[in-house]
């Protein structure tokens, strides 16, 4: 909304939620405290805030004044009911879907804007056909488009704005065009595509697990590489060189997290069960397999290397967001990792140069949650006292036994290891799980070195 407001300065763009404080926070005069960390976001808001693009909490009237309405709720994966812990949980959908019917007046473009399960767009339709006690008289007339979004976290404003392709699905060529005409405003008309409602939909689950895909194929390569002696750096640049595979997304790594790639590879399996398609259904759960057991390995690998004990130890963990240039920890594999070293007995420093003390909390507390509704077991281990949040890097490192990076972020490409390993106990271990220690540096400090993808760790 912030680079459709910058955009067209002549479209008046109004974000409402019903949480206060988020609105709150998002109108903030000081800009340290917009609730999400991206990189050049800051200067579009400045230039648009109060000028096109304006923040409330008052749904009713702007649902009511809008010619065009974006869904952009939450779909995660459902915890209780039928498809618990597979399929989406649509109930904020649903909910706008009533909202707009209540409250919008005349003609209004619904815009799918959120990631669905195919046919989401049938049950919005339905809720828009079911009076919901509207207070005008106005007749309402509805059309519904899907709309996916493809931007990732850390590079959002740069997707936005150079987005690869536009994707418009819906049944009314009018609504199409005049959505799309927003987009043209800076996108190519060629990187417009327009498709019916069900392929718009579908493309954007595929596309996210065809990606995720990328991730565990490298992933599962990574260990081959580890017992031949290839290095799959080498091996990632070589494969990406055939153009007809590209070098995009296969930097091997602790497997993918962010709160898309595992809830919509659940929701295609989920799909395909439906549709009886259990060999397709089988083959993009083991994309999620191998995202699972990359992260297993991971943590027996440090227990392995602390010579099977792990009691006491205390492991450094640099980098809690789901990948750098963040501060998502949705579903980050430093969330599996951290509680797999706790439970070996371990206690962990973590750092992150953007998440805070309080967001790891949370992180912990929902991963114990989902676990405990999903299994209908209430009682969460006892936690909060195997790990402390550090946010000076020096002092999180001290008296460490090992040093674990999870996040690339880039001040741990320039960290000064012999400076560390004065800090460390002696002959600490560092885990690389994302290729960005100098080995050369590294070597020659007295500090013991494993990497992803590579035989050759060394004591
Ligand atoms: C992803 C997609 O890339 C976007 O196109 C999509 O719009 C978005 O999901 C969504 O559906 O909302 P995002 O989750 O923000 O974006 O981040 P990615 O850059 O895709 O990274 C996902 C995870 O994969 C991260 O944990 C990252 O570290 C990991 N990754 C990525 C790798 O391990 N290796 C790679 O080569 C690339």
């Amino acid at each position: 909304m912030l680079v459709i407001a910058d955009k067209c300065p002549e479209i008046s763009v109004n974000v409402v939620d019903k949480n206060a404080e988020r609105i709150k926070r998002w109108n903030d005069k000081d800009f340290k405290n917009i609730p999400v960390f991206e990189p050049n976001l800051i200067p579009i808001l400045k230039r648009t805030r109060d000028r096109n693009l304006f923040f409330s909490t008052n749904v009713s009237k702007e649902i009511q004044l809008a010619d065009i309405v974006f869904i952009c709720v939450n779909t995660p994966t459902k915890l209780e009911g039928l498809g618990s812990g597979r399929a989406s949980d649509l109930k904020w959908i649903k909910l706008c879907a009533k909202e707009i019917e209540k409250y919008s007046e005349g003609d209004t473009i619904v815009v799918e804007k959120s990631t669905v399960p195919v046919k989401t767009a049938e049950l919005i339709k339905q809720i828009l056909k079911s009076p919901q006690n509207s207070s005008s008289s106005i007749p309402k007339n509805f059309s519904v488009l899907s709309n996916p979004e493809f931007l990732s976290e850390g590079n959002a404003i740069r997707d936005l704005l150079y987005p690869d392709r536009i994707l418009i699905g819906g049944e009314d060529k009018k609504s199409i065009d005049l959505l799309s005409s927003v987009y043209e405003k800076w996108v190519a008309k060629e990187k417009i595509i327009k498709t019916n409602l069900w392929s718009s939909e579908l493309s954007k689950l595929t596309a996210n697990a065809f990606l995720a895909q990328r991730i565990s194929s490298i992933n599962s390569i990574s260990a081959v590489c580890e017992v031949t002696g290839a290095d799959i750096k080498e091996v990632s640049r070589s494969v990406g060189g055939d153009s007809r595979i590209g070098d995009k997304f296969l930097s091997a790594g602790p497997g993918f997290g962010g709160s898309c790639f595992k809830k919509d590879l659940l929701n295609l399996t989920y799909l395909c069960e439906h549709y009886n398609l259990n060999e397709v259904a089988a083959y993009w759960n083991s994309v999620l397999e191998i995202n699972n057991w990359q992260q297993k390995r991971i943590s027996k690998e440090v227990f392995e290397k602390l010579c099977k004990n792990a009691s006491n130890k205390k492991i450094s963990i640099l980098g809690f967001s789901f990948k750098a240039n963040t501060n998502d920890t949705r579903d980050s594999p430093s969330i599996n990792i951290c509680i797999n070293l706790i439970e070996q007995g371990a206690f962990l420093n973590i750092h992150d140069p953007k998440v805070t003390e309080d967001e790891i909390k949370n992180a912990f507390a929902s991963y114990f949650e989902d676990i405990k509704q999903l299994n209908n077991n209430d009682k969460p281990p006892k936690f909060d006292d195997h790990w402390l949040f550090n946010a000076d890097l020096n002092k999180s490192v001290k008296n460490a036994d090992a040093i674990l990076i999870l996040t690339e972020w880039e001040e741990y490409k320039e960290i000064d290891w012999d400076k560390i390993s004065k800090l460390t106990k002696k002959a600490a271990w560092v885990f690389d799980t994302r290729l960005i220690v100098d080995n050369d540096k590294i070597l020659k400090t007295n500090l013991n070195f494993w990497c992803l993808g590579k035989k050759n760790s060394f004591e």
